[in-house]
């Protein structure tokens, strides 16, 4: 074993391109990524297969014992799994977007999802590893060499939502996207920066520009140390 993997920690709120961004900031960098997203929709997903009332904290709390999950780290081969289970497509639904809130609202199961995250990067064999959220920079790896918030005004975010959700019509997708927005923000604070944390403004840059800007940050971050 290597010593510990390089954190860049990348937070920001949904449709600002963060999980397309850094899944392809790991790829060019060789380095794994971690969704944490997706860990709180697969314990969302768990607690609605045990029919738990996901606003009812303590009932999420009781299954979060017999949550057994695992999530690749390989930017090109992404998969989650809840014990036999591969969810990767169900922690999508749109019953598990509503569940989701509720699930991550729960302060112990932050704490103990957190603590699953660390593992899973100390367990990393890559030289770093690139792991997106709300609270990377604040509260999972405040200490990373490199944090940044990737932004994007309201509209841009709604307009990429709604050309991902084809199915979906572009006034209902903005609503919707502003509702978890507002739940979202309720958890964590997810639209201000921290000190020393960079911010990656993509609402005039296209894809490839926002992993440049990224990988600029990257580059002047890790040089730093
Ligand atoms: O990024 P996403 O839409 O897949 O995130 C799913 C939910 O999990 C979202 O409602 C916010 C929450 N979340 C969180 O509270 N903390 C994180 N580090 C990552 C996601």
């Amino acid at each position: 074993a290597g010593s510990a993997p390089v954190v860049i920690a990348i937070d920001g709120p949904a449709g600002s391109g963060k999980s397309s961004v850094s899944k392809q900031v790991a790829r060019r960098l060789g380095y794994g990524f971690l969704d944490t997203g997706a860990a709180y929709r697969a314990l969302a997903w768990h607690a609605l297969e045990h029919g738990v009332e996901t606003a009812d904290a303590a009932s999420v709390l009781d299954v979060l014992g017999e949550f057994d999950y695992a999530i690749s780290l390989d930017p090109d081969v992404f998969w989650v799994r809840v014990g036999t289970s591969d969810v990767t497509a169900a922690i999508r639904e749109p019953r598990v977007t509503d569940a989701v809130s509720g699930v991550a609202r729960v302060p112990a199961v932050r704490e103990s999802v957190n603590d699953l995250f660390r593992a899973l990067i100390a367990a990393s064999d890559r030289a770093g590893v690139v792991v997106e959220g709300r609270d990377i920079t604040t509260v999972v790896a405040p200490d990373a060499p490199v944090r940044i918030l990737l932004t994007a005004a309201p509209e841009v975010r709604a307009a990429r939502r709604s050309a991902e959700l084809t199915t979906q019509d572009a006034a209902a997708v903005a609503a919707a996207l502003h509702r978890r927005d507002a739940k979202d923000a309720a958890v964590v604070d997810f639209l201000t920066a921290a000190p020393g944390v960079t911010v990656v403004d993509s609402t005039d840059l296209d894809f490839e520009q926002t992993v440049d800007a990224v990988l600029g940050v990257i580059h002047a971050g890790v040089s730093e140390q």
